[in-house]
């Protein structure tokens, strides 16, 4: 399979490049920051230079050629503001969406955050509430892309302990806990050829079920 992972540089991107890439997958894993280029291409994946808050569907797409799926595991992460939120957690998951149809790849998955369901405490801040409207937001608009064919990955808080290779996966709603971003990135490669889980939104949790099964056993 031949994949594109945009956030190529980020926590869950560099672990899933790994994995694919070792069981010998294509992997192009978009950057925005050239300096992040030789630790992409590390993880065996081919880096490919983009800034998703200021480049075009148009653009974006070219880079896309010959992929059979993408994944958007980017995000403007903590210490960002509202505003890049917006830029980078819905309309780069959108534009990535638009990217995909013009280069006519179908599979797309959605690495979004538990949470959504619910209305955001306006107790935690501004840049929370901005988080999880635009996480649900660019959910909505990939789910309802009939251009695609989506699985919305919704991890509980992410850690950086060593994966187990066993999780908890089901859909909404499942009670909030840790998973580790390396069984996160497990699942993702698992998703990627389990057309049965098109279409779902799933919850992922540190559980007890081997992520083949996991994956496995969800309900087409
Ligand atoms: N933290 C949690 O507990 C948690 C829980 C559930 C879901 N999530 C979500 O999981 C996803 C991945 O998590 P992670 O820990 O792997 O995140 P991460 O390490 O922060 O990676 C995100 C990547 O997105 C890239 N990015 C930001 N703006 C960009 C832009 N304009 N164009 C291209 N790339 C851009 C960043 O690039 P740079 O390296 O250049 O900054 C970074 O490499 C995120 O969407 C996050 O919201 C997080």
């Amino acid at each position: 399979m031949d994949v594109v992972i945009a956030g190529g540089h980020g926590k869950i991107a560099m672990r899933l490049a790994s994995l694919l890439a070792g069981q010998g997958h294509t992997v192009r894993s978009i950057v925005r920051n050239p300096d992040h280029t030789d630790e992409v291409s590390a993880t065996g994946a081919r880096p490919v230079v983009a800034d998703l808050e200021s480049t075009t569907a148009e653009v974006l797409a070219g880079q896309l050629t010959g992929a059979d799926a993408v994944v958007f595991a980017a995000g403007a992460g903590p210490g960002s503001t509202a505003e890049r939120k917006e830029s980078v957690d819905r309309a780069g998951a959108v534009l990535l969406a638009d990217a995909a149809a013009l280069a006519a790849i179908r599979r797309y998955l959605l690495v979004s955050s538990t949470g959504v369901d619910s209305e955001p405490d306006p107790e935690r801040g501004a840049v929370w509430v901005a988080y999880i409207r635009a996480k649900k937001a660019a959910e909505e608009a990939v789910r309802g892309d009939d251009r695609l064919e989506a699985t919305i990955l919704r991890p509980g808080r992410l850690t950086d302990d060593p994966g187990t290779g066993s999780v908890l996966l089901a859909p909404p709603p499942v009670t909030r806990s840790d998973v580790t971003r390396d069984d996160t990135a497990a699942v993702l490669a698992a998703l990627l050829s389990a057309d049965h889980t098109i279409g779902s939104t799933l919850e992922l949790r540190a559980g007890d079920v081997p992520v083949a099964g996991a994956v496995a056993a969800l309900q087409g």
